[in-house]
């Protein structure tokens, strides 16, 4: 069984996710940080995100970067974004993304691209959304609780930069598969987020 999760930054798919891949007792990939390695790989070699053979040389990053909080930060996140856009960048991660979806028992994937180019034949497809306003508003919460001292406006701004990027690249951008179930979850806390997704998920396998 293959559950793919896709949406903007800060809709909480990647909560979601997690917890899909606890209750059907299946594997969990967070896509996401895979770009923000090669992201903070280019920053440690001192290239430029938005140069392909740069952000092509990055992916050869090492799996102990994938333990680094740095890669939960704001300005990872943005490098991922930028070297993301790279078709190179985007067919070097590929492998590693579908032999975890295929692998026996199944798995749960959350990124952009999961329902449309990873995991085209998942039996499930997500796509989890929120409005801008809302995402700034959690990822602001979550960042004023680290202790970080941002400005609503400013995150705000960010996120919207973040999804004209990731809606606007050529290579696989940003939007729903056409079979996708479109949950907008701006209405809801999580424990309402996951009910509704998992109801819709548990419709969907029957
Ligand atoms: O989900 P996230 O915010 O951790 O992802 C960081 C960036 O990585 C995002 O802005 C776009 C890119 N990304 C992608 O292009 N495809 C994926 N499957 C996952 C992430």
């Amino acid at each position: 069984m293959i559950i793919a999760v896709d949406g903007p930054t800060a809709s909480g798919k990647g909560t979601i996710a997690k917890k899909l891949g606890e209750h059907f007792g299946v594997p969990h990939l967070d896509t996401g940080l895979l770009y923000r390695a090669v992201g903070r790989q280019v920053a440690l070699n001192s290239g430029d995100p938005d140069d392909a053979a740069d952000a092509l040389a990055a992916c050869d990053f090492a799996d102990t970067l994938l333990e680094d909080e740095i890669l939960r930060s704001e300005e990872t996140g943005s490098m991922a974004s930028r070297v993301s856009v790279h078709p190179d960048v985007r067919k070097a991660l590929f492998e590693r993304q579908r032999a975890f979806a295929t692998q026996p028992g199944g798995a749960v994937l959350d990124g952009r691209d999961i329902g449309s180019i990873i995991a085209p034949d998942a039996d499930v497809k997500l796509f989890i959304t929120a409005s801008v306003q809302e995402r700034a508003r959690r990822r602001w919460m979550e960042m004023t609780d680290r202790g970080i001292d941002v400005q609503l406006a400013d995150v705000e701004i960010d996120i919207a930069a973040r999804d004209a990027r990731d809606i606007g690249r050529a290579d696989a951008p940003l939007k729903a598969a056409a079979d996708a179930l479109v949950i907008d979850t701006t209405s809801f806390n999580r424990e309402q987020a996951f009910e509704t997704v998992l109801e819709a998920v548990q419709t969907a396998l029957a």
